[in-house]
């Protein structure tokens, strides 16, 4: 079997970390038992670029159930879990091509492993696969089938690809279905962010000027849960609904450059570049902590702390400290990668099971209606939302009402009135 991971005897320590987050996770073992009766998958080869967690290799558990070749590698380089790596190879026969921390060189030469195994679906989390298949392993084209994506970054990119008549196969934006966004990109990247900064740095939040930039879904999240630990929370927005939805939601909003002079942490989740600049860089106080929960590294200007730096010293695990020319330090968290999964574990598996839920129908959806799909980037199909919906409040014991026969025809009337 063909695999790359770090160490082969970190697979029992996997083993408990995939069972764990299996315990969490009832929707997907619903539908992986479902898929173990029904082999829905037969005969495909899924190649996924997911983050190397123990949630997703229940997803990959699942595609393996339904009688699927998976194999799988890194959508960033840090955010791999050693140990779960090696517990797929070993366990459960997935090959692996990821080693947390491995540099840009592997990262792709991981991306072209999965991608020699000429996979008829592809699965991204930040469109890396995708991109590397249409600029450079365009022999693997006539293949696919389809793909999906996992993340806003992923879909922007994948909708700018459509819209320049340069995409070359049907994707579903797993992203854009609610039991995804609502739920894994608000209280999954808000707990996990929390948790990512805390571990990185254990500084008290009560009582910090926490700036959150970008108050979109990740946004909101990060900036209710640190609320919640008793930060002053400031959100920094382009967009003046979202910026207006803030201040009503009890929270300080302001310009960039006011921020900078008054926060003690600064967290971008924007999906943009350079968020945290010059704007901000050349005027926050000294001993500032600097994260970013974005997809990309791009969030934060590295090389201006490169440019107007004297020294950079590793102040703990995951902190460059940065000495400005001017004396002031700036506390660099996983390098500017996302700080939830450098520093932290990602998103508990709860969340997970639903964004991967999504992911586990949507390949079966594809690789039974591809001949059905354009070159376009849909969303995922309302029926499996719902079914999602559904499951999940099942395994929570929550019961909710139906709407009566009287009820529905009022919605579907309209001459009712006053
Ligand atoms: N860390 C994780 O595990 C995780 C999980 C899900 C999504 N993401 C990533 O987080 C990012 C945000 O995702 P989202 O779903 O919240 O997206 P979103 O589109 O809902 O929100 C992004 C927000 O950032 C704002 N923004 C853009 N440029 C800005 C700028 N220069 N200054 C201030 N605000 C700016 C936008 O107006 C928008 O409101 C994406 O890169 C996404 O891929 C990360």
């Amino acid at each position: 079997m063909d695999f790359d991971v770090k160490d082969i005897k970190l697979a029992a320590e996997g083993k408990n970390k995939i069972e764990w987050a299996e315990n969490d996770m009832p929707v997907l073992a619903g539908i992986r038992d479902d898929f173990a009766k029904s082999k829905p998958l037969k005969g495909a080869v899924v190649g996924a670029c997911l983050h190397v967690t123990s949630e997703t290799a229940n997803l990959m558990i699942t595609l393996k159930a339904a009688g699927a070749e998976a194999f799988l590698c890194a959508s960033n380089p840090l955010s791999t879990q050693d140990e779960v790596a090696a517990s797929l190879v070993k366990d459960w026969e997935v090959s692996v091509f990821a080693i947390k921390g491995e540099d840009n060189k592997t990262y792709y030469r991981h991306i072209n492993s999965v991608l020699d195994k000429a996979p008829h679906v592809s699965m991204d989390d930040g469109a890396d696969l995708i991109s590397t298949i249409h600029s450079k392993r365009r022999e693997l084209i006539s293949r696919i089938l389809g793909g999906t994506e996992e993340t806003t970054t992923g879909v922007i990119r994948l909708k700018t690809m459509e819209r320049k008549g340069v995409l070359e196969y049907p994707i579903i934006a797993v992203n854009e279905a609610k039991t995804k966004h609502l739920f894994d990109n608000r209280y999954g990247t808000g707990q996990s962010t929390i948790d990512g900064i805390l571990r990185a740095t254990n500084v008290l939040l009560a009582g910090k000027k926490f700036v959150v930039i970008g108050y979109g879904w990740c946004g909101r999240g990060v900036a209710m849960r640190a609320k919640g630990m008793g930060a002053n929370v400031i959100i920094v927005e382009v967009d003046p609904l979202r910026a207006l939805e803030a201040k009503m939601d009890g929270y300080d909003v302001m310009h960039s450059k006011e921020a900078a002079k008054v926060g003690d942490i600064f967290l971008s989740v924007s999906g943009n570049i350079n968020v945290i600049g010059e704007n901000i860089l050349s005027k926050c106080r000294d001993n500032v902590i600097v994260a970013n929960s974005g997809h990309f590294d791009a969030e934060i200007d590295l090389q201006y702390l490169k440019k107007n730096s004297k020294a950079v010293k590793k102040a703990r695990p995951f902190i460059q400290q940065y000495i400005l020319k001017d004396g002031r330090r700036i506390n660099v968290l996983t390098e500017g990668r996302l700080v939830n999964l450098g520093a932290a574990e990602g998103h508990p598996a709860s969340v997970m099971d639903m964004s991967f839920a999504n992911q586990a129908l949507s390949v079966k959806y594809i690789y039974q209606n591809s001949s059905k799909l354009e070159k376009k980037v849909y969303p995922v199909p309302e029926e499996i939302d719902r079914q999602i919906a559904h499951l999940k409040l099942e395994s929570m014991g929550i019961k909710i009402d139906r709407l009566s026969t009287q009820q529905r025809n009022y919605l579907n009337s309209w001459e009712l009135g006053t």
